[in-house]
């Protein structure tokens, strides 16, 4: 007989009196009233079977033997529970299986973990057992949500007309601001493949061909240092449009975004619609983010023209050399102690803050570090200004404008988390726009490209005038303080790209060298283009609420890098090297 007519979790009270069989893992087992009760489980949930020793008693050596995650084979009648034992914790809850027949497909050792139990198991061990902890629900689920979400996302790019067009993992390497992955080339000894960090070149180069809207659910990777939301190999959904301005791409990727939302997180409240847009430098002076958790006000204080009227000699430096002096305002909060104050501390100088400074309002006296230096004039006009009240504290950090703005949008994270005050009901998109094109290097003065170097200038003459002020048609979608997706419009001039790859530091010979075919394709007729691409992990780390993306990736790398359950990276035989022209040396250092 087949080895199921039904799934676990199919059957219902309907179904009664049907001769079934099922087959699955062997979730939990009871021995109760003289009957055995079997949780049994696959992908779709968890059927009761019963076995009743006193009517079979040929299975009763069989049924000795069955231990926990043995996959077996049972066959039986379905029955409707009486009322009293119905189990309101499971869809199938109204019915059990009388056990007829049982077979052992296979056995299991004991787990290195139960499955059952959301006990604080270490890292290492569930991404060693991946396999295992997989079968736990909510990674399950997850899984399960991540094919919904990728298989709704294609189809809606599909009916917008958009073809999904694959592109090569072997490739020449393309820049997005990390460090690649490389391969080694057997028939060309010493010559190398890159792993893609993205598709991005290869998708301008299908605008060349005419493929005027593309996508693609495209592997990407980096080797770059591990964070919560970051994987060395992780995957974007990738799009490409021509004859369009940011606006165009702006918007077919909002309107889908708020339908996958809706569509998988139907409770969530999109905040505002159609998301809000920010400048780069507003969501700086702002949120001290470029990309800003917006779920809650708490907005970063402009302070610089009352700091330098006060006598803290720090404060007036920095104001006179063109820095910044910001306030965070957090009302409630003369109660925190002083360790909770240090706490703040140490938030913004593990972001760059050489100190925090703040002021304690209180009806009977202002106090805390800065207060002596900003006289009665001064604190009754920060008072006026910015409703500071008796029970509020101000924290205030200084410094140059982008660096300044980072630590205090730090602090503005660390107070909202520390008071509670983030509705996580809410799911706050937004746009951050008109980011420079350029930073600079302090340590070596050079320019490197903020997006990547092929993302077009708001005006092509500020590149001559003032390359560091020059802005960049390139737009990052945010989503509750995360960036979940990034983009731009390109250069389709060559002149322009030359320029920009000059301003890199580029020399010709290594533009030629390293985008000699892009630019030679852009010699061929190319229609103005744009695009972005959004981090699929993260997003659905978002709408599972799973504070990591390794939740929602089926195999994913630790925090090292390292695939635990393969066992990668590891030396490789001799032989294997030989072939591919390698010899190893390692560095001791
Ligand atoms: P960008 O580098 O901004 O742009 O990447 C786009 C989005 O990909 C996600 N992302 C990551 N997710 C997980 N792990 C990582 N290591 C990781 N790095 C990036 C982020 C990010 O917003 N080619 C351009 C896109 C374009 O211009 O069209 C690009 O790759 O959510």
């Amino acid at each position: 007989m087949a080895y199921r007519t039904h799934k676990c979790n199919e059957l219902r009270k309907s179904d009664s009196n049907k001769s079934v069989v099922l087959s699955g893992w062997v979730y939990r087992k009871r021995n109760l009233g003289g009957l055995v009760f079997i949780d049994l489980r696959d992908r779709y949930g968890i059927t009761q079977v019963v076995f009743d020793p006193s009517k079979k008693p040929s299975l009763n050596d069989i049924f000795d033997t069955i231990k926990s995650e043995f996959v077996i084979k049972v066959e039986g009648i379905v029955s409707a529970r009486p009322e009293s034992q119905i189990n309101k914790n499971f869809e199938s809850g109204e019915i059990e299986v009388l056990v007829e027949n049982v077979e052992i497909l296979s056995e299991s050792k004991v787990l290195p973990f139960e499955i059952d139990q959301e006990k604080n198991i270490s890292e290492e061990l569930r991404l060693k057992y991946r396999y295992l902890d997989l079968r736990k629900d909510k990674l399950r689920n997850n899984l399960i949500l991540r094919s919904n979400v990728i298989k709704y996302v294609r189809d809606l790019f599909d009916k917008e007309g958009f073809l999904e067009i694959e592109t090569p993992i072997l490739i020449k390497g393309t820049p997005e601001g990390s460090r690649e992955y490389i391969v080694p080339s057997r028939l060309y000894p010493g010559n190398f493949y890159v792993l893609p960090q993205s598709p991005q070149q290869l998708k301008q180069l299908l605008m060349v061909s005419g493929f005027d809207k593309y996508f693609q659910m495209a592997r990407c990777f980096r080797d770059e240092d591990q964070r919560g939301d970051r994987q060395p190999e992780f995957t974007q959904m990738d799009l490409e449009m021509s004859f369009v301005e940011p606006e165009d791409v702006m918007k077919v990727n909002e309107e889908i975004l708020i339908k996958v939302v809706e569509k998988f997180a139907p409770d969530k409240k999109i905040l505002s619609k159609p998301f809000p847009v920010l400048t780069f430098h507003d969501a700086m002076n702002r949120y001290g983010s470029d990309k800003p958790d917006i779920r809650f006000d708490m907005e970063l204080i402009e302070l610089s023209d009352i700091a330098s009227r006060s006598d803290f000699n720090v404060f007036k430096e920095i104001v006179a050399n063109k820095g910044v002096v910001k306030g965070l305002k957090v009302e409630g909060g003369s109660i925190f102690t002083r360790k909770e104050i240090s706490e703040f501390e140490e938030v913004a100088k593990n972001h760059g803050a050489k100190g925090l400074s703040y002021i304690i309002f209180e009806d009977s006296e202002i106090k805390g570090s800065a207060s002596k230096y900003f006289n009665e004039k001064l604190i009754s006009v920060l008072k006026t200004e910015f409703g500071l009240k008796s029970g509020d504290i101000l924290f205030l950090g200084a410094g140059e404008f982008e660096s300044c703005c980072n630590f205090m949008g730090q602090v503005r994270l660390f107070a909202a988390n520390k008071l509670g005050i983030i509705d996580n009901n809410i799911f706050a998109f937004l746009w951050v726009t008109d980011f420079p094109m350029f930073e600079k290097d302090e340590n070596t003065g050079t320019l490197a490209a903020r997006h990547h170097p092929f993302t077009s200038p708001k005006n092509d003459e500020d590149l001559e005038k003032d390359p560091l002020a020059a802005l960049a048609k390139a737009y990052d979608v945010i989503l509750n303080g995360s960036e979940i997706g990034g983009g731009s419009v390109r250069i389709h001039n060559s002149n322009t790209q030359k320029k920009v790859f000059d301003l890199l530091g580029l020399t010709e010979e290594d533009t030629q060298r390293r985008f000699g075919h892009l630019l030679e394709a852009f010699s061929y007729g190319v229609p103005p283009h744009g695009g972005i691409a959004w981090g699929i992990d993260r997003l659905i780390m978002i709408l599972a609420n799973e504070p990591n993306i390794r939740e929602v990736i089926a195999f994913p790398k630790d925090q090292k890098a390292r695939d635990l359950m393969l066992g990668s990276p590891t030396p490789i035989p001799e032989a294997q090297l030989n072939e591919a022209n390698i010899q190893v040396y390692v560095d001791k250092k």
